[in-house]
């Protein structure tokens, strides 16, 4: 049995060797480097139990075998409450009531995977570079982290130091040339790293999924952060301004440049590369001129696409006063953004499912020194759909909850009132700029811009 599993360990071993060929591999391609043979572990293996708080869950003795997590629970108590089912947003847990956990480990085939593993699911894996969507991963990851919390609910004789991280609905290759996301992951893990590593070994689902069919793989104990899905305030966000301003100096000091002290008197026009466009992008840069030309702030537009490295944004960020730009998750680089600095963004029709708009605000307005404002396209006047799409426009934002008339919505052309938008920024700019003690978040915050209800009928077929 144990020769077995030795053989399964560097079978494993060769599949990754030959198919890992990425920035972290090459440091992780030991032999049976992510798991340790069950062995004598198994006399060791208690019932799998949970902790939870509002920030994170903290789970001890978690399985994964063919793509699910199992927890083994005590059959004779049917005390399957014992571990929450409920394991992240995309993952249900199944508990697996057995009457002695540790006769169950010695009827099967496993891997054991020592320490502190921490679990992420990112919300959304079809869209791997989509920066907010990793924001509202990586930021709940680093709020606990930050905290001590969660080392005292580690058993006793684990460290409270993270021996790996499991990325476990992304593939490898889906965060190829992704540098932001490796970067802010090693912002969010930092303190809870064995030094000199920035990082502990990641797994991918590609490791999770080349684990045999018939084998098990158990972790000693999982971590998992609760993020704004999972919260039952759903806070998105840093946990507090203390800790946001440390993260925004953290990545000052990955992209070795001082934080300005002051927002720099320059606005961005911020437009990413290959979608959310703004379709009348001249006249609205040419509205932003004239705000500049009036109020003394140089104009420069930047287009940005999600491969640069997270210097590169932080750069950016570093030379912007006021950041304009379309909703878009582009506009988690907020964080980056100087104290004082100001951000006018730009809702597009209709976008309000699970109070989506709210994203990046919630982002900011938890760093408590960055400002910020929206205009919202209120009628589908402000929208270019694409050609067949138009049916959505009349669709409600409760209606317009599926994948496709949300896709549609993100695909659509804005139409910026650029009028409207230079007249919030000549009302909000001259206060900020003027500085002071009557010049703080708080007191020029506005009321963020409801969705106004439709009127009259819907493009669905029943109300035709
Ligand atoms: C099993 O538990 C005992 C007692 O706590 C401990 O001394 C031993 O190191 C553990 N063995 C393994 C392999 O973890
Ligand atoms: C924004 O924050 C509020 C209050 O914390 C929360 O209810 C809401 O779900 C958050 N929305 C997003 C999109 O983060």
């Amino acid at each position: 049995m144990l020769a077995l599993r030795r053989s399964t360990a560097s079978f494993l071993t060769l599949i990754l060797w030959i198919t890992g060929l990425n920035e972290v591999a090459a440091a992780l391609s030991a032999p049976g480097w992510f798991y340790e043979d069950l062995g004598e572990h198994a006399q060791n293996i208690t019932f799998s139990t949970s902790t939870s708080t509002e920030d994170y869950t903290l789970y001890r003795a978690l399985w994964w075998h063919s793509s699910r997590f199992y927890g083994l629970t005590d059959a004779t108590s049917g005390a399957s409450g014992t571990v929450k089912t409920d394991f992240s947003y995309n993952i249900e847990l199944t508990a697996l009531p057995t009457r002695d956990a540790r006769e169950f480990c010695h009827n099967i085939k496993a891997g054991w995977v020592p320490g502190v593993s921490l679990v992420i699911d990112m919300p959304f894996p079809s869209y791997p570079d989509n920066f907010g969507h990793w924001a509202e991963a990586l930021l709940p990851v680093y709020n606990v982290l930050s905290q001590e919390g969660w080392k005292q609910s580690l058993p006793h004789g684990v460290e409270p130091v993270l021996d790996a991280i499991v990325l476990v609905n992304t593939q490898r290759e889906q965060l190829s040339g992704l540098a932001w996301v490796w970067e802010v992951l090693k912002l969010a893990v930092a303190g809870s790293v064995r030094p000199p590593r920035q990082l502990p070994p990641v797994l991918f689902y590609d490791e999770l999924n080349a684990v045999s069919g018939d084998a098990w793989l158990g972790f000693q104990v999982a971590l998992v952060a609760a993020d704004r899905y999972a919260r039952s305030d759903g806070r998105g966000g840093f946990a507090s301004e203390e800790l946001g301003r440390r993260f925004r100096t953290a990545a000052y000091s990955a992209a070795g440049l001082p934080l300005p002290a002051t927002a720099p008197r320059t606005i961005t026009l911020l437009t990413a590369v290959d979608a959310e466009e703004v379709t009348n992008g001249e006249e609205l840069a040419a509205a932003m001129v004239d705000v500049g030309a009036n109020l003394d702030l140089a104009v420069r537009p930047y287009t940005a696409t999600p491969r640069a490295p997270l210097a590169s944004y932080v750069a950016t960020m570093a030379r912007t006063g006021v950041l304009v730009s379309r909703h878009g998750p582009m506009l988690a680089n907020a964080a980056f953004l100087p104290p004082g600095a100001v951000v006018v963004e730009l809702l597009p029709y209709n976008w309000e499912w699970q109070g989506i708009s709210r994203a990046y605000v919630n982002l900011t307005r938890t760093l408590g020194d960055v400002h910020h404002f929206a205009w919202r396209a209120g009628s589908p006047r402000w929208a270019v759909f694409g050609e067949g799409e138009e049916r959505y426009a009349t669709w409600t934002a409760q209606e317009c909850s599926s994948r496709e008339c949300l896709d549609v919505n993100a695909r659509a052309g804005m139409i910026a009132d650029a009028a409207t938008i230079q007249e919030l920024l000549y009302e909000v700019l001259p206060p900020v700029l003027k500085g002071g003690p009557g010049a703080s978040v708080a007191a020029l915050a506005r009321p963020w811009p409801t969705l106004e209800k439709p009127s009259g009928g819907t493009g669905l077929w029943w109300d035709k």
